[in-house]
């Protein structure tokens, strides 16, 4: 049992859904490695991919954000700074006490709440917004 990402996740902005199927692509890969019994095994690579996507992930939308002064961006970056502090927290965890299985239940839990919460409804809000603008480019 993966997650998927389905149309209501869309924002039909191409660069932002590639992105945030990369982030699916990364969790069901986890979820099947929990099902094999390899989940700490393969923790270290979320982590890893975590750390890096978080920051060219955001600094996308964020761009978008700016160019068109959305009237949101204060709100939604400051979500963005919450979530970079967890994977931070994270990270740090992962370092001082090493996998287990408690902490790849975290970090899965901690992706698949962000999935359904930000991408469903914080980032949807910028795609309706930034839809609505009649020079939007992608
Ligand atoms: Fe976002």
């Amino acid at each position: 049992m993966g997650i998927m990402f389905s149309d209501d996740l869309k924002t039909n902005i191409v660069s932002i859904d590639l992105q945030h199927k990369e982030l699916f692509r990364i969790t069901n890969e986890l979820l099947d490695a929990c099902r094999q019994g390899k989940g700490t095994e393969f923790v270290s690579n979320v982590i890893d991919f975590l750390e890096k996507y978080v920051k060219t992930h955001f600094a996308t939308e964020e761009k978008y954000m700016q160019d068109y002064n959305y009237t949101e961006y204060n709100f939604h970056k400051i979500q963005h700074e919450i979530f970079m502090r967890k994977v931070d927290d994270l990270k740090n965890e992962f370092y001082k006490n090493g996998p287990s299985l408690s902490f790849t239940v975290t970090v899965s839990s901690t992706i698949v709440n962000w999935l359904s919460n930000h991408i469903r409804n914080v980032d949807g809000e910028l795609a309706k917004f930034l839809r609505k603008q009649s020079n939007f480019k992608e």
